[in-house]
């Protein structure tokens, strides 16, 4: 299907998508070392801007638009959430896109604290929106690690579909393919996913394998715990340092934190994907991510209706 990505990043959710079969026909974002990592790996194809500098009407036609629209101010750990928090207008940006452009479908990503925001108000209102953009929507939640990527990230997936496509969703939510007990493969566990990466501080021409000096203290607190290799890993994080930087997750070593790689890597970030940018700047390009893996489990989904519709 063709696709408009917006807040694409470093084009995590783009990657899969595409890896399914999918084309992305126009991307935007307004971080320009994500965008420089984007046009690196993915394609020319994205405009570095700020969003409210673009008009709607030159956007290309699309199936489908897709987008995490940023999430500060629905994160749980922001206290002042708030509807009319001034980020959470990005979230009209992309709600008038699927209005004013309707695609078949379209795909939304966003923290699990957007679910509570408000006592419930904002995902209300949310949903009520595409409800009058014309579409029927489901609202997912998802555990990362059930479909086989090594963290137990929450996200919420928000599908949408065009009202004349018939009120019943066509789209079918991937399944899960691991489980933390059950028939299915267990959780793949960090280990599993970066034991294999030789020591950092050794001689090695691996991608953006350097580290953050960031201290290793055990404080039991976000970004600040142990972590058991052979569990899926916690949430790979976007910010949180308290000095404006990123706080990457401890190794399980207890000696240092992880590379920009090992982080990619629990993001299942092909090895060859080259970040751009500050150590900083990498790892909340990373942290911010959809897992590629799970993206791709969606694109696969989009090109399953395609087909249909064609037959
Ligand atoms: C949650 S991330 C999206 C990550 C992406 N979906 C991926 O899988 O890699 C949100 C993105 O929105 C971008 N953003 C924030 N404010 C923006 C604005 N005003 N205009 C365009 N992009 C913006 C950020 O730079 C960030 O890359």
């Amino acid at each position: 299907m063709k696709i408009i990505s917006l807040f694409s990043g470093a084009g995590g959710l783009d990657l899969g998508l595409i890896q399914a079969g999918n084309m992305i026909i126009w991307a935007n974002d307004i971080d320009k070392d994500a965008v420089a990592t984007y046009r690196e790996n993915i394609g020319g194809h994205i405009i570095c801007d700020d969003i409210k500098n673009i008009d709607i009407s030159t956007l290309p036609d699309a199936d489908v638009v897709v987008g995490g629209f940023p999430c500060q101010g629905f994160s749980q750990a922001n206290r002042l959430r708030t509807l009319e928090d001034d980020r959470n207008q990005l979230y009209h940006f992309f709600c008038n896109t699927v209005k004013r452009k309707q695609p078949k479908y379209f795909i939304a990503e966003n923290v699990r604290g957007i679910l509570s925001l408000s006592k419930g108000e904002a995902i209300r209102q949310i949903l009520s929106d595409f409800t009058a953009a014309g579409y029927t929507t489901s609202v997912n939640i998802v555990n990362m690690a059930d479909y086989g990527v090594p963290q137990t990230r929450q996200r919420v997936i928000i599908i949408g579909q065009r009202l004349d496509l018939g009120e019943e969703l066509h789209f079918i939510f991937p399944n899960p393919t691991h489980s933390k007990n059950g028939e299915l493969p267990h959780w793949v566990s960090i280990r599993e996913a970066i034991d294999h990466f030789p020591d950092p501080d050794s001689d090695n021409d691996i991608l953006n394998h350097i580290y953050s000096a960031y201290k290793v203290e055990y404080r039991n607190f976000t970004g600040h715990r142990k972590t058991d290799p052979d569990k899926p890993s916690p949430t790979i994080l976007a910010r949180g340092n308290g000095k404006g930087g990123v706080c990457a997750i401890p190794h399980y070593n207890g000696k240092r934190r992880l590379t920009i790689r090992e982080s990619a890597s629990l993001q299942t970030f092909p090895e060859d994907f080259h970040f751009v940018g500050t150590m900083n700047s990498c790892y909340r390009q990373i942290g911010n991510a959809v897992p590629v893996i799970f993206a791709r489990k969606l694109g696969e989904e989009l090109m399953r209706l395609e087909k249909e519709e064609n037959i």
